[in-house]
């Protein structure tokens, strides 16, 4: 694929940066993950605002205005060759002439990534049978609204995931949901969707507001508020959401069936919903 290196589009494998980027030294750096339907990006407008949030948060000099991001993604878009597409953005501190926790100067610019990969369909099976998920407790740090490249504690739990033939990562903290390992965690029970409030303890997901916009414009009663993790053990239905999977039902939780064990008829109507919208 065709990438984008501080202002210069050129093949992926031929793309360098510094071993003194902050991001490879600390994982200094913001990201976002936007998916791109029949070449038109999906929801770009929140991705770069979520990413100004970040940089601002992070107190890295957002490079560019969002149109020119935008002009950056449409272009990225264009040079590469597949219809459906997942952009990989990111923004770190930069290359300092040495190592220093603290920032560098004004002359350290930020080092501007993007990179493209094909965005395959969601998988039939996994949407026809639903996937397993595990528990644990959430050992991330308390800016999880940030969008950061400092991901250790992420894959951990990610591969906590894999390890037990899991798909996900269901995180709780201190006796409530929080989210998953990548991605935004909603339960049904009694046919009423409910989901935690966005805070500093999860990712404010642009799919967790699409499903609850969604939810709104169909009339599906939803309730955004603290979710125990007995509610959660005690769902109908669990799914998990995010710009590259979707909508995509949880059907077993520490190896018990959720609900029925089988995904749910609401799940079903948000994909069907989620499906009509993306396009
Ligand atoms: N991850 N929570 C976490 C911790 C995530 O990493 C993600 C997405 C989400 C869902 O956010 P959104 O709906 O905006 O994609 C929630 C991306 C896809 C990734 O790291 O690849």
């Amino acid at each position: 694929g065709i990438a984008f290196v501080d202002g210069a589009y050129l093949p992926l494998a031929e793309a360098r940066v510094s071993p003194l980027d902050r991001g490879f030294l600390f994982g200094d750096g913001a990201y976002e993950v936007i998916p791109v339907y029949s070449r038109r990006p999906f929801r770009i407008d929140e991705h770069i605002a979520r990413l100004a949030a970040t940089l601002a948060a992070m107190r890295i000099d957002n490079p560019h205005p969002a149109a020119e991001w935008k002009a950056i993604v449409a272009e990225l878009v264009a040079r590469n060759p597949w219809e459906d597409q997942s952009v990989y953005l990111q923004v770190t501190r930069g290359a300092d002439t040495r190592r220093n926790h603290a920032f560098p100067g004004p002359q350290v610019r930020p080092t501007v990534f993007l990179m493209s990969e094909p965005l395959p369909a969601p998988d039939a099976g996994q949407l026809a049978r639903g996937v397993a998920a595990v528990s644990a407790a959430d050992i991330r740090w308390l800016r999880c609204d940030l969008k950061t490249v400092s991901m250790l504690a992420n894959c951990l739990l990610r591969q906590h995931a894999i390890d037990h033939g899991c798909a996900e990562t269901v995180l709780f903290r201190d006796g409530f949901l929080t989210e998953g390992a990548a991605s935004s965690i909603f339960v049904v029970r009694d046919g009423v969707l409910r989901v935690p409030p966005k805070s500093h303890l999860m990712l404010p997901g642009i799919t967790y507001d699409v499903v609850l916009e969604l939810a709104r414009a169909h009339g599906l009663h939803h309730v955004v508020g603290e979710v125990l993790e007995a509610e959660v053990r005690a769902a109908d239905e669990l799914w998990m959401t995010s710009s590259t999977k979707e909508v995509l039902p949880i059907t077993t939780l520490d190896g018990c069936p959720v609900g029925s064990g089988s995904p749910g008829p609401v799940a079903r109507q948000m994909h069907g919903w989620y499906q009509d919208f993306k396009r």
